[in-house]
């Protein structure tokens, strides 16, 4: 095992340390010489799109997370209608699905039940059956009629890091094809957005390379008994998988809210001392989420930020920054989760625990 390692500690960190690479695969095996996106055979053409009027996205844990930055991505580019649902909910819910929907499945293992029980109800419904795993030939793989493989390579460690960042790409990438094949997006948008995925992979790289920052504040932070993630757009999915991370390996009872609903409860919890982590990358609601850490600031609570590089300003506020390198607003997560994740390791590392095999929990759950 220790060989397996590779000289990590551990298979989360040696896992979080591939993600350049998984990103990098997942991304560029997509594309041909003039940047056009290949989704390995996967039939969407103009007209099955035209007919494609819902999407479901269906997971569970770190992989349906991935799927609420897919429903962003869809709609913003594609102009489709999508909904969210994790999987033991979906499939008794008897939702809308026929002819007309498209279901897309985001596993890691390809072997969650649910996730199996929740493609087969909607394939018996009509709808046509996408799937983003990461094992090739996994029971979701086989039963669902496009797959988008995820390059992930093998996952051990029990919570999930370079699976998700890979899950995204996928995300992207499919939203993007979808987009250009329905003309919702211009020739220009196109460009750019690609352009920029393809930085991803060195950028994750540059986080990679400078965690002192991230490590110290784990070791500090290790005996917090409650974690606040807290954002706004984008930025709220990503704080949902930050707070997973955190709970499954180092069982301190973190939970996620979408900034503004702060004020509808969750600011009631909040006292001296208090750990929130603030996600503050998105521009366009940057002054909303800058009031909202006033407000948990004003109550006593320790903020740590994560913000794009160059965001001076918010020094000013938070007690902590933790930069990311710039990128466009809707591509943020891939880079946002990364300090999130070694945050978690650290902290899980320095209360001393178990942190590939957490107790309770399996890497992949094949019972209901
Ligand atoms: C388990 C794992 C999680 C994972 C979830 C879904 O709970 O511990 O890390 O996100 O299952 O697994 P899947 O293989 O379907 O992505």
């Amino acid at each position: 095992e220790s060989a397996e390692k590779e000289g990590y500690q551990h298979f989360m960190i040696k896992e979080i340390n591939e993600q350049p690479k998984g990103v990098s695969e997942t991304l560029m095996r997509r594309l041909d010489k003039e940047d056009n996106i290949v989704l390995d055979g996967i039939k969407l053409t103009k007209e099955d799109l035209e007919h494609i009027n819902k999407i479901y996205i269906v997971a569970c844990g770190t992989a349906y997370h991935a799927g609420l930055v897919g429903r962003y991505a869809i709609e913003k580019l594609a102009r489709i209608p999508v909904e969210v649902d994790v999987a033991s909910e979906f499939r008794y819910r008897d939702p809308f699905v026929d002819e007309n929907t498209l279901f897309i499945a985001v596993s890691q293992s390809g072997e969650t039940l649910d996730t199996l029980a929740a493609l087969r109800e909607a394939k018996r419904k009509g709808a046509r059956i996408l799937s983003i795993v990461n094992v090739v030939g996994s029971s979701v793989a086989r039963e669902s009629h496009d797959v988008f493989y995820t390059w992930a390579g093998p996952e051990i460690a029990v919570a999930s890091t370079k699976a998700y960042t890979t899950q995204l790409i996928a995300m992207y990438l499919i939203a993007l094809h979808m987009a250009k094949t329905a003309d919702s997006i211009s020739n220009e948008e196109y460009k750019k957005v690609i352009q920029e995925l393809k930085t991803l992979p060195e950028k994750v790289k540059g986080i990679l390379g400078d965690i002192d920052k991230i490590q110290h504040l784990g070791d500090a932070q290790f005996s917090n008994e409650s974690v606040f993630f807290m954002g706004r757009g984008l930025d709220v999915n990503v704080a949902h998988e930050g707070s997973l991370k955190l709970k499954e390996i180092s069982y301190i009872n973190s939970f996620a809210i979408a900034a503004g609903e702060l004020k509808h409860g969750t600011i009631a919890l909040i006292e001296k001392g208090t750990l929130v982590m603030a996600l503050a990358t998105q521009d366009h609601l940057y002054d909303k989420m800058l009031s909202n850490i006033q407000e948990v600031r004003a109550r006593g609570a320790y903020v740590v930020a994560v913000a794009k590089e160059g965001n001076k300003e918010v020094e000013k506020t938070a007690d902590v920054v933790l930069y990311i390198p710039n990128t466009m607003d809707e591509l943020t997560p891939v880079l946002s989760i990364i300090p999130l994740q070694l945050f978690a390791y650290f902290i899980a590392v320095a209360r001393g625990c178990d942190v590939d095999k957490p107790k309770n929990l399996a890497k992949s759950v094949t019972v209901e």
